[in-house]
């Protein structure tokens, strides 16, 4: 009989349901709404989570009449048969050119049209499904047709990434946005922060008493925050070679993640409080010095090499690449947080493409024993504690420490208390854009960029992106080998500092 090491009891649980809502996807056609946006709500409705009144109106400029529309939306859905229908039958579908006039009075009838037919009460989310050049556009004539107005129900906008390339650029759109909608009803997607085990690191430290007594530099060492990914740039050629790790990655999942591992306990859990912690923590994050810039953070490209076994070609041969492209596929860099809590504690941070395998993971090491009383063994033996978070893609948290090995002598193992989402709740976590889009439906913008953490974030790395932009040619990128762990200055990145990086087996 095998008995669970990790036992779970539900002592606390709040499940909202949302008000009636209509969803209208701009970019309907897209990869995003078929991969993410349409099974992800499909899902919701499955569990019983969508209002029981709403619809979904798809927008784009492929030729698609309501019922073809319906054909592709079946395709990319599975599960019961009838449940699958009667989802269809809420989709609808509306063809046009994102900049003529008549798509927008078109959507202005339908939507009035749909809102009668299911009740929705004038609830509406927009979701921009579409490359950035096109959201201000189309939020300003939403907003000319009355249809951004909350007289008459609420009406929201998810914004995808990348939001702004820069600094200036950010703020731009951010104030033209503004003049439409109110900060209330602009939802900035990060879909890290919809990942069930981001969402469990404030559980874990604010609802535990043993670990936030110890997460501060009198007992952590160091952290090390890892998003490797496997695949290389795919068909996005377009996108990344005017965006690149830094901004694809960086600026806003990375950032994410050291927020929630590093801010200070806010008030209360509600959306406010934990963005004010979120802004706080960036204020206090060291510059990186422009002027010694390599020795902090190192840009990598992938060269070619081998993912799972299998010839891969270099970034710069990819479809759509420019062969002298300077984009970086790969950063590593050391943040230093100068506050009371992490003075002196190092952030060792990297994302990179077309490395060893994928895996997303926080790993925390702590202090080794000040002194060993075990006298043929000096303490700087006897390895430290470390809590690996692990995000993607066998969710779960590792605690490793030391034990006696059993038998008469003196032995002492390393032992990992080990917990698999999987395992324990028997289930995989949900898909992360599920739990956003119920998010925007009740209005909690929790998981969502605020204004001010968005700007944060670019400040820090805008000084960065305009120097490497402005040395190009002589901007140091070293090229790595496909399906390693990066270039080896990340490597020396650490080492300088007598540590190294823990790399997922
Ligand atoms: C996206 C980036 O935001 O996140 C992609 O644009 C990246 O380049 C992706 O591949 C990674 O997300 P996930 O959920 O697969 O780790």
């Amino acid at each position: 009989m095998s008995v669970p090491v990790i036992t779970c009891k539900d002592f606390f649980c709040t499940e909202s349901h949302p008000q009636p809502v209509g969803i209208t996807i701009f970019g309907a056609s897209g990869d995003l709404t078929s991969r993410k946006l349409l099974p992800s709500l499909f899902n919701l409705f499955l569990k019983g989570l969508m209002p029981e009144n709403f619809y979904i109106l798809g927008v784009a400029r492929t030729e698609f009449t309501d019922e073809t529309f319906r054909e592709k939306v079946r395709e990319v859905l599975s599960g019961d048969a009838d449940k699958v229908q009667d989802f269809i039958e809420r989709t609808f579908y509306i063809q046009g050119e994102y900049d003529s006039l008549s798509l927008y009075s078109d959507l202005k009838w339908k939507i009035r049209d749909l809102e009668k037919k299911f009740m929705t009460n004038g609830n509406k989310i927009f979701y921009m499904a579409v490359p950035p050049a096109l959201y201000l556009p189309i939020v300003e004539n939403l907003g000319d047709l009355g249809l951004t107005s909350q007289e008459n129900g609420f009406s929201r906008v998810i914004i995808e990434k990348p939001f702004g390339f820069d600094l200036d650029s950010a703020n731009e759109l951010d104030k033209h946005l503004h003049a439409t909608l109110k900060e209330n009803q602009i939802y900035r997607i990060d879909h890290y922060l919809g990942k069930e085990t981001v969402q469990n690191i404030l559980i874990f430290r604010f609802a535990n008493s043993i670990f936030e007594p110890i997460w501060n530099n009198q007992y952590i060492d160091n952290v090390q925050i890892t998003v490797a990914e496997d695949i290389g740039v795919e068909h996005r050629a377009g996108y990344y070679e005017h965006a690149g790790l830094v901004r694809d990655m960086f600026q806003n999942h990375m950032m994410q993640l050291l927020s929630l591992v590093a801010m200070e306990p806010p008030a209360f859990f509600d959306a406010d409080e934990i963005h004010n912690e979120k802004v706080k923590l960036f204020r206090s994050i060291r510059p990186f010095p422009l002027d010694d810039l390599d020795s902090w953070f190192v840009r990598g490209q992938y060269g070619r090499g081998k993912i799972g076994g299998k010839e891969v070609v270099s970034y710069v041969e990819e479809p759509g690449v420019n062969p002298h492209s300077r984009v970086e596929t790969f950063a590593a860099a050391k943040f230093m947080i100068d506050n009371w809590r992490w003075s002196g504690v190092p952030f060792y941070m990297r994302s990179g493409k077309r490395l060893s395998k994928r895996v997303s993971e926080i790993i925390i090491t702590f202090k080794r024993v000040p002194h060993s009383i075990f006298t043929q063994l000096p303490a700087k033996s006897i390895p430290p504690n470390i809590l690996r978070i692990n995000i993607q893609p066998e969710e779960g948290i590792v605690l490793s420490f030391q034990a006696k090995h059993p038998g008469p002598k003196l032995c002492m193992s390393t032992l990992t208390m080990d917990f698999k989402y999987a395992e324990v709740f028997g289930i995989r976590p949900p898909e992360a854009y599920e739990r956003l889009l119920l998010d925007c439906m009740l209005g909690d913008q929790t998981l969502f960029i605020r204004d001010d953490v968005m700007r944060e974030s670019w400040k820090i790395f805008t000084p960065l992106i305009k120097k490497w932009e402005s040395e190009n040619e002589s901007a140091k990128l070293d090229i790595y080998e496909a399906g390693t762990w990066g270039p080896s200055s990340s490597d020396e990145l650490i080492k300088k500092d007598g540590r190294e990086w823990y790399n997922a087996l």
